[in-house]
């Protein structure tokens, strides 16, 4: 069908369009490198595998780049890393015998993409906190020009030191980067450097590879060599900036530390556009996980563990520690409170404090104010914790269960020794020690008689 709007542009035209700028295949595949030694970590773990939120490194990763869908995400490791294997499974990994460089790293990943001629994305396992969006400028900006080979994330670094230089042609593409330990002293004045994150072209990838040399001061086959090599195959290499804070890398627990803060600052930011009110943001730290719902309030120095959800309109009160937990809506938790895992607190509940709660459900408008242990527990709606209540739960060598129905009024100091059923609307008096069920509606008061012998109070003291 003919488009009269359009048509007239290109009819008169005798010559062939120009052909488009931009490249066809946008197949996509990820290779993260993990398999240098990370000696300045001076740990028995593996670096990747040390925590930011309280997930290893490379677990932060591969969450990101599973977002970019790629067909494949393959993660270059040591002969000695089967917990970095475990860490990324179901994803595949390869070994790199040796650590001979960053490019030979690239190469032991290629058996996992035989014949792949889309594009591959380089990350690197201690560059944990890299964003889908920096990754998708990465990928978009390489995918514009046919003619890039590949396309390195460049930054502005406030102190250079450590990092390979980056060297621009007039048109913005890459000419070279030189790493720290092969850079004169003019050039190490240079602060663009590389991030090490780059995306290359799988199409003859093993080929270039195979034509880079190990002639430097590391003796090692260098990535950042590759460029040189496209080059001579007549492809550039492009250049793009990201964000220093967001691209650089972990080589010691300092580092470590400042990502942690970092990641800790972003999340406070996102979770308070998200409606949360913290007071003090800079005292609450949260987990990778972690989710809150809209107008809770949260006190100053609380922490969340792993696996926490919280609904909306919940208060946490100041200094408590909450992990693998689930509060609905309305409930109030602390000050001072301890959640601990595989519990879920639900709607209108209230934990006091000194209280620790641990798998257990505390029912609708239940409370348990003060001082108090509560595990193995199911405690019925609306019932009543009283204080210094514990549950019984271990004997030595079992856990055992605890039940109690609603309504039920455990009276303070009471021991509840698990396991043990306390039916609906029971009532248990205080400074009482159960070691059997108790029927609905009844009342229990189990606990010594009191003795009063007047007037002999002296005759006591006198004896001992
Ligand atoms: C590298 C870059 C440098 C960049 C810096 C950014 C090279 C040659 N240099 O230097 O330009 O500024 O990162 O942080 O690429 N790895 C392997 N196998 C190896 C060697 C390394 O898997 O044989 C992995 C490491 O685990 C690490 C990554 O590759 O995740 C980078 O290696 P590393 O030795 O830390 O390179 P840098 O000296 O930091
Ligand atoms: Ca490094």
């Amino acid at each position: 069908m003919s488009n009269p709007a359009r048509k007239p542009h290109q009819s008169m035209s005798s010559t062939s369009p120009t052909p488009p700028k931009t490249k066809n295949r946008t197949e996509l595949a990820v290779v993260i490198l993990a398999a240098g030694k990370g000696t300045r970590m001076k740990s028995a773990l593996p670096k990747v595998l040390h925590k930011i939120a309280g997930q290893p490194m490379i677990a932060h990763i591969i969450k990101t780049v599973e977002s970019l869908k790629p067909q494949k995400i393959i993660t270059v490791i040591a002969p000695d890393m089967d917990n970095v294997k475990q860490a990324v499974a179901p994803h595949p990994v390869t070994i790199q015998k040796q650590q001979k460089g960053t490019a030979d790293a690239v190469k032991s990943a290629l058996k996992e993409l035989p014949d792949f001629k889309g594009q591959i994305l380089i990350l690197y396992g201690d560059v944990p906190l890299v964003s889908y969006s920096t990754l998708d400028n990465l990928l978009n900006h390489h995918r514009s020009d046919k003619n890039f080979g590949a396309t390195v994330l460049a930054m502005a670094a406030p102190n250079p030191t450590g990092y390979g230089r980056i060297f621009q042609n007039a048109d913005g593409t890459l000419n070279r980067i030189i790493e720290e330990k092969d850079a004169s002293d003019d050039e190490k004045l240079v602060r663009l450097v590389n991030s090490g994150l780059m995306v290359l072209e799988g199409e003859n990838l093993g080929d270039h590879l195979d034509k880079i040399k190990n002639k430097n001061a590391q003796q090692e086959f260098y990535l950042v060599d590759l460029p040189e090599i496209l080059a001579k195959d007549n492809l550039s290499t492009g250049v793009i900036r990201g964000d220093f804070q967001e691209l650089r890398g972990i080589n010691s627990r300092t580092q470590l530390a400042e990502l942690e803060l970092a990641w800790q600052h972003n999340k406070r930011l996102s979770i308070m556009e998200s409606g949360v009110t913290l007071i003090d943001p800079n005292t609450v730290y949260f987990s990778a996980d972690t989710v809150i719902g809209r107008d809770t309030i949260i006190e100053q120095g609380v922490i969340f563990g792993q696996g926490v959800t919280i609904e909306d309109n919940v208060e946490i009160k100041a200094y408590s520690h909450i992990e693998g937990a689930i509060i609905k809506s309305g409930a109030t938790i602390g000050p001072f409170a301890r959640i601990r895992p595989d519990t879920i607190i639900k709607e209108q509940a209230r934990i006091g404090n000194f209280v620790e709660v641990k798998n257990s459900t505390i029912g609708k408008g239940a409370k348990a104010n003060h001082l108090g242990y509560i595990g193995d527990t199911e405690l019925g709606a609306q019932s009543n914790f009283g204080c210094g209540a514990i549950t019984v739960n271990y004997d030595g060598k079992t856990k055992s269960k605890t039940k109690i129905g609603k309504n039920v009024m455990i009276g303070s100091n009471s021991s509840l020794i698990a396991p043990i059923e306390i039916g609906d609307g029971a009532y248990i008096a205080a400074g009482s020690t159960l070691t059997r069920n108790v029927e609905k509606d009844t009342l229990v008061i189990a606990r010594a008689e009191t003795k009063s012998l007047a007037g002999k109070a002296k005759d006591r003291m006198k004896k001992e």
